[in-house]
């Protein structure tokens, strides 16, 4: 009896930290779609004060005050929505997703600080659950939100259209999405702030998602005959994919998150943009990061092995297996945690990819992607792998134990009532920051939907390549030669937005993969004559290069590499 009544105990609270995916997915699933639902105005039981259709990022109101609605997380959480209803898994949230459209379109003309619905408001973050701008001083703008949206807005109108509602999505959706799209093809190559809100520069994750928001949004608009826009949309669409393979740091075999921000780079910004732009037609391509891509799993190793030594919780955990990942390593806010969504987006990445090799019936490793699969088989080489093959086996094996581990660690730090905050404490696991968050648990159903093999549709990645002349830039390489002491860095500025407009505290820095010589790939405007400086920072001191600032005119086309010596 008493030993009944262990086991039983056991069981209780295996509920919470539970020993199997199925067992966590299991219990969690429900929990996370109601917690959802639950952040939704009018009906959502936390989400009181929420107009209609209006997502809160969560009831938080202190500590921290997350009482608001932002286009990032609203756009993820109804794509996630959009997409089991359109694929029949729930046909039930028809009118909660009309309701969100109306929302959307009511804060797409609300004039707020990032300017009006004509000159730049939809960059705008974040908004109050009334429908009124936020008019505090933020990050702004945010230039992913309109991508977000008119992706998740075109997932439903396609449906739509090809359900036979046609004047429906041509009068009163297609101006909604027209407006986000032309958005994007307007300022994709202005500087934004980041996802996390931080960094004003350009953004691996929003880049990387204005694409695909185009890509989709032409094939859409071509669907139904709204084909002015189109050559446009696709011009912009082949200088995006241009300028999203200048983010790739081919000595630490990475993305680079960001242009500015002073950072390593390494960021779940890149893992979250493979996850929401995956497309299951696409294959392993690397030019559209596809989760299953050489890059993208060399850089899904380098952000992974960032956190092993960084959280106290990660301690002791060997180093082919799954550990707690955050937003990026020196991240601060609420003492540099593990959050929850970037971590299932670990599972996501590399579930999405078993699911690609599977359908594609092999897998491939190259030089790029070895030191990745070398973690569950030491002595395996470059090469293909067919999916009779017993590499092919054991590696798919060994890479779902290593997903599982991701959705397992949460699943360790998830309390028992299943309730997902933001983040938990690095030091001992106890969850932290904005409790019941709608982000955590849109991202707990995307994972679980990928970890059960689901996939919802291609948006037209297959068979892309990047435009041999990228008419809005050329990629230059600048090097320059530079003795630094340790901890200093050398960085550059310059007279356009790709060079950060001659800030110091932007300025890109450089890569000192070849010590003592500096260099950095930047993205920029063809024929143009441009002015920069190299400067140093070193524990907060600057020291720039003395007068006169070095000047370059661009190449036409193609890519240039320029030689300097500091002066
Ligand atoms: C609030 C933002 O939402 C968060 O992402 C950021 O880390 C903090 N401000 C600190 O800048
Ligand atoms: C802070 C996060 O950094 C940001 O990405 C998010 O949009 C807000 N919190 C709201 O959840």
């Amino acid at each position: 009896m008493l030993f009944l009544l262990a086991a039983l105990g056991l069981a209780c609270s295996a509920a919470a930290q539970s020993t199997s995916v199925s067992a966590y997915i299991a219990s969690e699933s429900p929990v996370a779609k109601a917690g959802v639902l639950a952040n939704i105005g009018t009906e959502g039981s936390l989400s009181s004060g929420a107009y209609s259709g209006v997502v809160i990022a969560s009831p938080s109101t202190v500590n921290p005050d997350y009482l608001y609605t932002w286009v990032r997380d609203s756009s993820l959480t109804f794509q996630a929505l959009i997409d089991q209803y359109v694929y029949g898994e729930d046909p039930t949230l028809r009118s909660l997703i009309d309701e969100f459209i109306t929302a959307e379109s009511i804060l797409q003309q609300t004039t707020n600080p990032s300017g009006t619905v004509s000159t730049g408001g939809l960059g705008e973050p974040k908004f109050n659950i009334n429908e009124t701008a936020f008019t505090g001083p933020w990050g702004r703008p945010q230039r992913d939100g309109p991508a977000l949206r008119s992706t998740a807005i075109i997932t439903y109108a396609t449906y739509l259209w090809n359900s036979g509602n046609t004047s429906y999505v041509s009068d009163s959706l297609w101006p909604i999405i027209e407006l986000d799209l032309n958005y994007i093809a307007t300022y994709w190559n202005f500087s934004t702030f980041d996802l996390w809100e931080e960094i004003d520069s350009s953004s691996f994750w929003t880049t990387a998602v204005q694409h695909r928001a185009l890509r989709q949004g032409i094939t859409f608009a071509n669907l139904i005959g709204q084909t002015s826009p189109v050559s446009n949309y696709e011009t912009q669409a082949g200088d995006i994919l241009c300028f999203l393979q200048t983010y790739w740091n081919p000595t630490g075999n990475y993305m680079t998150a960001n242009t500015g921000g002073g950072r390593s780079g390494k960021d779940s910004n890149t893992v979250l943009a493979s996850v929401h732009t995956f497309d299951p037609d696409a294959g392993c391509d690397s030019t559209t990061f596809q989760p299953c891509s050489d890059k993208a799993l060399s850089n899904l190793k380098v952000y992974v092995d960032s956190f092993r030594s960084l959280y106290a919780i990660n301690d002791g955990i060997a180093s082919d297996a799954a550990v707690a990942t955050g937003r990026y390593p020196e991240d601060v806010y609420y003492g540099g945690n593990p959050w929850y969504l970037c971590t299932f987006a670990v599972a996501e990445q590399l579930y999405d990819a078993l699911i690609v090799w599977s359908s594609q019936g092999y897998l491939e490793i190259t030089d790029l992607s070895l030191a990745f699969f070398q973690q569950f088989d030491s002595d395996v080489g470059t090469g293909t792998y067919d999916s009779g093959s017993s590499t092919y086996s054991t590696l798919t094996s060994a890479i779902r134990t290593f997903a599982d581990g991701f959705v397992l660690t949460n699943a360790k730090y998830t309390p028992t009532n299943g309730s997902l905050s933001e983040e938990y404490t690095s030091a001992d696991g106890t969850p932290i920051s904005a409790y019941d968050l709608t982000w955590s648990y849109a991202s707990a159903l995307t994972v679980f939907a990928a970890e059960a093999g689901t996939t919802y549709g291609s948006w037209g990645a297959a068979g892309l390549t990047v435009p041999s002349t990228c008419t809005s830039g050329v990629a230059v390489t600048f090097e320059v030669d530079y003795d630094t002491e340790y901890g200093e860095n050398v960085y550059i500025t310059g007279s356009v937005n790709a060079l950060e407009n001659w800030s110091a505290t932007n300025a890109l820095i450089m890569s000192a993969a070849d010590y003592p010589t500096w260099s950095i790939t930047v993205y920029l405007p063809p024929s143009t004559t441009i002015q920069y400086k190299y400067l140093t920072q070193y524990n907060g001191e600057v020291t720039w290069e003395d007068d006169p600032n070095n000047e370059i005119t661009t190449p036409a086309s193609g890519s240039m590499t320029q030689v300097d010596s500091w002066h």
